[in-house]
């Protein structure tokens, strides 16, 4: 079975009280509606449809950055979730299969529930994902007769009686994409709100002898965001659930409510990872790698037995082998680190690689920006950077080569050499001490005169 997931991202999000439109926000790591697309990426979707309108551009394009082969399409009026899914029509011209409706702001839905949708689908014309809710709320209520769905009501919409139906519509929703156009293609907006309803369409699919039914899961899955406050419980509800996970796959949190997750964090088993650690997306720490305590990791491989912090950062591209260290106020940016290389303390290195069983003095810094272009810095193995050392990038120093401390490196250093790039030091007698005797007697004479 082919399907095509179309995704509603125009809506304004008015209760986010915010310039950024809603599933642009972030969650985990990632923006709101990359959870979604991650979701229905589990079906393997020959198409993918996102519905644009409020902040259409910035939408898109973070579309077009998660998945290069999303289709966005434009509604340009916000007439209601029916109008929203009807604009994928085009898009889906020469399409035959299903669609699944997804909200871009509804992260949780897991793949194991839309396996289940799509199971039932072969029982029934058009599936739709429902809850029981512990506060129905403004959610449309699901009126059923045992396993049939007969219509979906909206709070708006609803006599007394529909109200106490604790059933409710996820808004996600599964059907043939022909079949589903057309029912949509014939909704009326003669309802409270004046909109086009998506959920009008089990109950035309009915009236056109065809059957509805209910896939139900856990309220926590069908959670969406309207407010900010809403956005933080999702974070922890998140953070809760990626913590629990970790311990029970065997990694050691030594607090674990101060560790911060993304939503694609891979840590392994042995792994012990100290207080108030955040990890931003793209993140792998492998088993008996250590994080100490106040780390930032995002886009870093931390490979196994290798010692990270306290206080470290790595950024993107940071690529640690077995057995390395590195220590309090180092950044590592885009740099290889080869097997036991150790950078200890106060740091930067970026678009670099460090040989084997090398070690970076302490305050070491590769300069690898001149102001428009970056430059590659390559040191050896078994290299000892002097402490203070400027690597003036583009530059190469060889094997078992070491550089005197403070010096200014803007040349290659062949393997073996030392290299001393800092002024010669010469030393005056006694000038120090005549030199803060004179100091002090100017004072004295200043204290007089005032
Ligand atoms: C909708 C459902 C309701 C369900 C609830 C679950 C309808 C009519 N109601 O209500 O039954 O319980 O979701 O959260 O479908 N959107 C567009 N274009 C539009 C309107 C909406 O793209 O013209 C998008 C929004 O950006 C959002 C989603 O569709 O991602 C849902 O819209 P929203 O207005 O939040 O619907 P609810 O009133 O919450
Ligand atoms: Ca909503």
């Amino acid at each position: 079975m082919s399907v095509a997931l179309v995704v509603l991202a125009a809506g304004q999000g008015t209760r986010m009280n915010s310039d950024l439109p809603k599933v642009l926000h972030g969650l985990a790591g990632a923006p709101l509606v990359a959870h979604a697309l991650r979701a229905g990426a589990s079906l393997s979707p020959e198409r993918v449809i996102v519905v644009t309108g409020h902040g259409a551009d910035a939408v898109e394009a973070a579309v077009a950055a998660l998945d290069p082969d999303a289709v966005c399409v434009r509604q340009t009026e916000q007439l209601g979730t029916g109008h929203a899914v009807l604009q994928a029509r085009s898009a889906l011209d020469g399409f035959a299969g299903d669609v699944v409706v997804l909200y871009g702001d509804t992260p949780f839905v897991r793949p194991e529930t839309l396996e289940r949708m799509a199971q039932t689908r072969a029982a029934a014309d058009l599936v739709v994902l429902g809850f029981e809710a512990v506060d129905p709320g403004r959610y449309g209520r699901l009126v059923t007769d045992g396993a049939d769905l007969l219509r979906i009501v909206e709070a708006k919409d609803a006599s007394p009686d529909e109200l106490n139906i604790r059933l409710c519509n996820s808004g996600l929703m599964m059907a043939d994409a022909a079949t589903l156009m057309d029912l949509l293609a014939g909704l009326s907006p003669d309802n409270a709100a004046g909109e086009y309803y998506l959920t009008d369409a089990p109950h035309a699919a009915r009236e056109a002898g065809r059957t509805a039914r209910v896939v139900i899961c856990d309220e926590a899955e069908t959670l969406g965001i309207n407010t900010r406050a809403e956005l933080a419980a999702a974070e922890a509800a998140f953070q809760a659930r990626a913590r629990a996970e970790a311990l029970e796959t065997g990694v050691t949190l030594q607090d674990p409510a101060t560790t911060y997750f993304a939503y694609d964090t891979v840590i392994g088993r042995d792994a012990v990872i100290g207080p108030q650690v955040v990890f931003g997306p793209g993140v792998t720490v492998e088993s008996d790698a250590e994080i100490r305590a106040f780390c930032h990791l995002e886009g870093a491989h931390v490979s196994r037995g290798a010692k990270v912090g306290p206080y470290a950062r790595l950024r993107p591209g940071a690529e640690l082998s077995e057995f390395t260290h590195v220590g309090n106020f180092v950044e590592i940016k885009n740099a290889t680190l080869a097997e036991g290389a150790k950078v200890n303390h106060l740091s930067y290195i970026g678009d670099a690689l460090v040989g084997a069983a090398t070690n970076i003095g302490a305050g070491t810094i590769t300069c690898n920006y001149d102001g428009v272009f970056k430059h590659r810095t390559e040191i050896g193995a078994r290299v000892f950077v002097g402490s203070n050392t400027m690597l003036v990038a583009p530059v190469n120093i060889g094997d078992e080569a070491m550089t005197a401390s403070g010096s200014v490196i803007t040349e290659n250093v062949p393997e073996g050499a030392l290299a001393v790039a800092r002024a010669r030091q010469s030393n005056k007698p006694g000038l120090a001490r005549r030199f803060m005797d004179k100091l002090r007697t100017l004072k004295a004479a200043r204290k007089g005169t005032s």
